[in-house]
């Protein structure tokens, strides 16, 4: 499908003639990145790197080109086959969690205005309902192809990677056409989101070319014939649909997936979603397979995390819907993938004492901030001054803060995220509710019962100051 990106393209043709007039900047800016792009590519590529290019794009290609049609069994509306198709693509679409970006208001679903805040700006999330002139109803089938497996938008433009076309440039043919037979039965919306707004350079889309000879391998999913037929829907999903990687591997400079630390932990607007490696002490090692399948269909795995913020939504939105076949699938993979230790000393699980010190709490002036009284005050009533919870196991229970992965880990972001917004997940298991408590307890007093809370029932060294809180308040 490389072939297309030499089609003439109108869109980039007024673009060209913008930029000759800053062709001056745009040169000087082309030739930096060109600089830093090669730096970046001899530490991508490093003798560890663990890269997708022995991948028989080949074989992929020619897969493509005998499934690739324009108005396949997609457009054959009303009939069985394709209410079967429909379904298909709303499972996928879950799988895929498009909604998280492209639903930012639940009474617009699917029609973007989701702001997304990188390092060189805000891009804003388009409207992708049929609706045919905000939405995405112009678009034809191949059109919607290219969008997702090459980064390309209907005129020709470069799309900008805060889209994951890096990891659905895995999804087979049939899926994508399942997805767009899918989104085709979404209400029109008509609604147009907010203009990006990114600084130059980076409001040169062509310059995504060069990104992409750097960040981005295109082809689709390849089975391993000597994995079984589990371990390779587990890679599929994960690496493509599921994109678990674009928040779980950090990145490097260019806002690139850096391959040779896949899945050890990256921090994103505050969040750090934490190292799923194998690893026993900085990674997910010591969990059973029940415990990471109930993590992702349920959002708890009593005694080692729950899910909160980004990784909640992940949960409500998308892997709570997963088969259980699937879900063992994800799991089966997690458990190939090289081990990457962060130097921890014991498991994010495997912290904490119950408290003792209430008594002593009790009858002493208040002088100044106390986490402990702060604790006692809000978070008491329902995780217990022992910090041991209320029906800890039972689903929807208060849990234990004892045996928290967010209590335990060796940064307290996650923790004072946690407070300052609380956690709001709806699963048909539980409709879990814990209250943010930002709008009555300042930075100060947030800093000092998440550093109550690591010290007594957590990781001792994990610290957080008042300025810290202030920073992460501020993130959306
Ligand atoms: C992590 C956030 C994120 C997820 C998940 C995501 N998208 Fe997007 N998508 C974006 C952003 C941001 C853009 C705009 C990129 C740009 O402006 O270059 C975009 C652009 C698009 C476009 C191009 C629309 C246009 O008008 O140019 C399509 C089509 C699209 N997404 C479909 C999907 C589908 C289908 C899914 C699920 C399979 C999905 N997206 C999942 C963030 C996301
Ligand atoms: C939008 C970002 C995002 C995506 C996508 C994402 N995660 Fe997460 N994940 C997080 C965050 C943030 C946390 C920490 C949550 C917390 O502290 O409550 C997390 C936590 C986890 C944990 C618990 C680890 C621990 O020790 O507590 C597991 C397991 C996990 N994710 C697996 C996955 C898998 C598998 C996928 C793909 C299906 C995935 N995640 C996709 C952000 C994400
Ligand atoms: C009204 C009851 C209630 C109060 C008050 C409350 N919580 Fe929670 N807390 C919950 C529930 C419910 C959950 C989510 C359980 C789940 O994810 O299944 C939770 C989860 C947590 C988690 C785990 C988050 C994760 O990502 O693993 C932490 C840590 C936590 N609470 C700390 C606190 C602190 C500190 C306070 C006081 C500032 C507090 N809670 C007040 C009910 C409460």
């Amino acid at each position: 499908m490389l072939k297309n990106t030499s089609r003439v393209q109108p869109d980039s043709a007024r673009m060209h003639l913008a930029q000759r007039r800053r062709f001056g900047g745009a040169a000087l800016a082309a030739a930096f990145s060109l600089f830093a792009l090669s730096i970046a590519w001899h530490e991508s590529h490093g003798p560890d790197a663990v890269s997708s290019d022995e991948m028989p794009i080949t074989q992929a290609r020619a897969d493509d080109a005998a499934q690739a049609s324009d108005g396949g069994p997609a457009t054959r509306d009303g009939s069985a086959a394709n209410g079967e198709l429909v379904k298909r693509g709303q499972y996928l679409t879950r799988a895929a969690d498009c909604a998280a970006c492209h639903t930012a208001d639940k009474s617009r679903p699917f029609a973007g205005g989701l702001p997304i805040g990188t390092p060189f700006g805000t891009i804003v999330t388009p409207n992708i309902t049929p609706d045919p002139d905000t939405g995405i109803g112009r678009w034809s089938d191949a059109d919607f192809m290219r969008a997702m497996h090459e980064g390309i938008g209907k005129g020709g433009e470069r799309l900008y990677p805060a889209f994951p076309y890096t990891a659905y440039t895995r999804v087979t043919n049939e899926d994508v056409l399942a997805i767009r037979a899918y989104l085709k039965t979404l209400t029109p919306i008509h609604y147009t989101p907010p203009a990006n707004s990114l600084k130059f350079p980076f409001n040169q889309r062509w310059l995504m070319v060069f990104w992409n000879m750097f960040n981005f391998t295109e082809g689709r999913f390849v089975p391993d014939p000597k994995q079984s037929a589990e371990w390779n829907r587990g890679a599929y999903l994960v690496e493509g649909l599921a994109h678990c990687e674009e928040c779980h591997t950090p990145r490097n400079f260019m806002q690139g997936l850096q391959s040779s630390a896949r899945f050890s932990g990256a921090v994103q607007a505050g969040w750090h979603a934490f190292n799923i490696t194998p690893d026993k002490l900085s990674g997910v090692g010591t969990w059973r397979d029940d415990e990471l399948t109930s993590y992702l269909s349920t959002g708890a795995a009593p005694g080692r995390a729950n899910a909160a913020g980004p990784m909640g939504e992940v949960v409500a939105n998308s892997t709570q819907y997963l088969t259980p076949v699937d879900l063992r699938s994800i799991v089966a993979f997690l458990r190939s993938v090289p081990a990457v230790s962060g130097g921890d000393a014991r498991p994010r699980h495997q912290w904490g004492n119950p408290a003792n010190d209430v008594a002593a709490l009790r009858g002493t002036a208040i002088t100044g901030v106390n986490g402990a009284q702060l604790f006692v005050a809000n978070c008491a009533t329902c995780h217990n001054w022992t910090g041991q919870g209320v029906g800890a196991s039972a689903p929807g229970a208060y849990p234990s803060l004892i045996h928290n992965s967010t209590v335990g880990a060796n940064d307290a972001n996650n923790l004072a995220l946690v407070i300052l917004h609380g956690v709001n997940r709806t699963t048909t298991h539980a409709d879990v509710l814990m209250p943010g408590f930002g709008g009555h307890l300042d930075d100060e007093q947030i800093a000092a019962i998440t550093n109550y809370v690591t010290k007594q029932f957590g990781n001792p060294q994990a610290t957080i100051t008042t300025d810290q809180v202030a920073k992460l308040r501020t993130l959306q």
